[in-house]
């Protein structure tokens, strides 16, 4: 480990980097954004994370434990995790709160300010997962709510029907949403989006990809409609985006508004029609128009799978004796539990983790739109997202399970050429369908971060 001078030696030279990127004109991390009409101090951000604060009383306070530490380490932008725009159903994991109750919204104020204050700024996302919902796969949650009702865009594909007939999901009442249905989810879309507005948010984010109802509307695998919803190409399947969109800005005209895009690549191979990367640069394009302010281009599957947070089998997570019984509460019995651990271990080897594995969908999308393009996913190190930003891949570079790991990161990123110390081992990941909070769980780097933390590392 660098102690203090090797510190400071790589903080003046990342300074002189820096100085080289501004003479031409290539923007640095440190060098301020504007996202419509919000400038933010500098180009890293908290890419939406779950803080499962879900809507207890203190949810106020658990936001403010968990994005304080990135707008007070010197983030320029923090995005809350995905939060449900209806009083039911939707939910695609433990802990996302609902944000279709004003006073609820209005009561995490507090955490907003304490974010600002430390000149951050805080956009809220906003999601439902429609078909890849919490009751589909979550045992425990079906049983604990009966009678809730699975929204789909249309009826299942052939695929997804089977793993119903093998009981892997399940669904007690299945609806296809409506047109009408479809137009007042958009409206709820909106009224969260003016709660957020009134609770004092800087911008909104669109949970626009992750098992998403936006994805699974997009996705031709999913979305077979024939109605206005509907249709062959991608433009034809963008008007509940677009009326989304228009939602939000009527109830929350200063907010800007960024989405996540998704591409289909890791979809397997029973999965014929999913979405390009050529379909995703078309969808960033069609979200431009819509007047979404900024976009983040991810490579993602069409079932909940690994592709979200690509890293090794989380073996420990699995094995851990304490996670046992809330598993197989979870996925309804210790064989099933044992069923999703192999499938685990089948999407860990068939997606691996890749370093920056959004960089090249990035920067197609970017040499499409004139909004900034967001790259998370496998970021890692401060050379890097420097050259991320040099190679014109991206406007702002972000990382979510890092700040698991080093809740403080963005000190040790923003001053020198440091690297994160996350292993993306995801044994963070697999203990939160318990409902457990997202810290990093792997001694080896929890005892780097404590080596990291006795020299000042994320000091001031
Ligand atoms: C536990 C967990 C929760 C996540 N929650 C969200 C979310 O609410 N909304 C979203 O768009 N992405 C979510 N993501 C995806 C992250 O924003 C990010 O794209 C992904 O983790 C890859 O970045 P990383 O390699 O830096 O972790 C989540 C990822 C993880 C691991
Ligand atoms: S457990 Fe720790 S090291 Fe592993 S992915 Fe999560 S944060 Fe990273």
């Amino acid at each position: 480990m660098a102690g203090p001078a090797g510190r400071n030696g790589r903080a003046q030279q990342a300074k002189a980097h820096e100085a080289i990127l501004r003479s031409r004109n290539v923007p640095s991390l440190t060098e301020p954004a504007r996202i419509g009409s919000v400038e933010v101090r500098n180009r890293l951000y908290r890419a939406p994370l779950l803080e499962v604060a879900a809507n207890k009383p203190d949810a106020a306070r658990i936001l403010e434990r968990e994005l304080v530490p990135s707008a007070a380490s010197g983030m320029g932008l923090v995005f809350q995790g995905a939060s449900l725009v209806t009083p039911e159903g939707g939910r695609t994991a433990p802990g996302l709160s609902r944000v279709h109750d004003r006073g609820f919204v209005l009561s995490l104020k507090p955490a907003v300010e304490a974010v600002q204050r430390h000149g951050a700024k805080l956009f809220l996302q906003l999601g439902h997962g429609a078909l890849q919902c919490m009751e589909t796969w979550h045992a425990q949650y079906r049983a604990e709510h009966p009678g809730l009702v699975t929204w789909a865009v249309s009826e299942p594909p052939a695929w997804f029907r089977a793993l119903l007939r093998a009981r892997f999901l399940r669904i007690e009442h299945l609806r296809v949403f409506g047109e009408e249905d479809l137009v007042q989810l958009a409206r709820a879309f909106g009224r969260a989006a003016g709660h957020a507005a009134e609770a004092g948010y800087d911008g909104l984010h669109l949970a626009g990809a992750n098992a998403s109802i936006f994805q699974q509307l997009w996705s031709p695998v999913f979305n077979r409609r024939t109605d206005g919803f509907g249709g062959r190409s991608v433009e034809e399947r963008g008007r509940f985006l677009r009326l989304v969109v228009q939602e939000m800005r009527r109830a929350a005209p200063r907010l800007p508004v960024c989405a996540k895009v998704p591409a289909e690549t890791e979809a397997p191979w029973f999965v014929r029609n999913a979405l390009s990367v050529q379909d995703g640069v078309r969808i960033a394009r069609i979200m431009e128009d819509a007047g979404v302010d900024a976009v983040a281009p991810v490579r993602i599957g069409v079932l909940r799978d690994q592709s979200v947070a690509r890293g090794s089998f989380p073996k420990r997570a699995w094995d851990d004796l304490r996670f046992q019984s809330g598993y197989a509460r979870a996925f309804g019995s210790q064989r099933k539990a044992r069923l999703v651990r192999l499938a685990n271990a089948y999407a860990a080897r068939r997606i691996p983790f890749q370093p920056a594995w959004n960089a090249s969908f990035c920067k197609a999308v970017k040499r499409e739109v004139g909004v900034p393009v967001l790259c998370e996913g496998g970021v890692r190190s401060r050379a890097q997202m420097d050259a991320l930003l040099r190679d014109g891949a991206c406007d702002l570079a972000g990382m979510a399970r890092p700040l698991y790991a080093e809740p403080w990161l963005a000190r040790r990123i923003l001053r020198s050429d440091a690297e994160a110390l996350c292993q993306a081992c995801n044994n963070c990941t697999i203990p939160q369908v318990n409902g457990l909070p997202g810290v990093c769980r792997t001694p080896d780097v929890l005892a780097a971060r404590g080596a990291l933390e006795q020299q000042g590392a994320y000091e001031p």
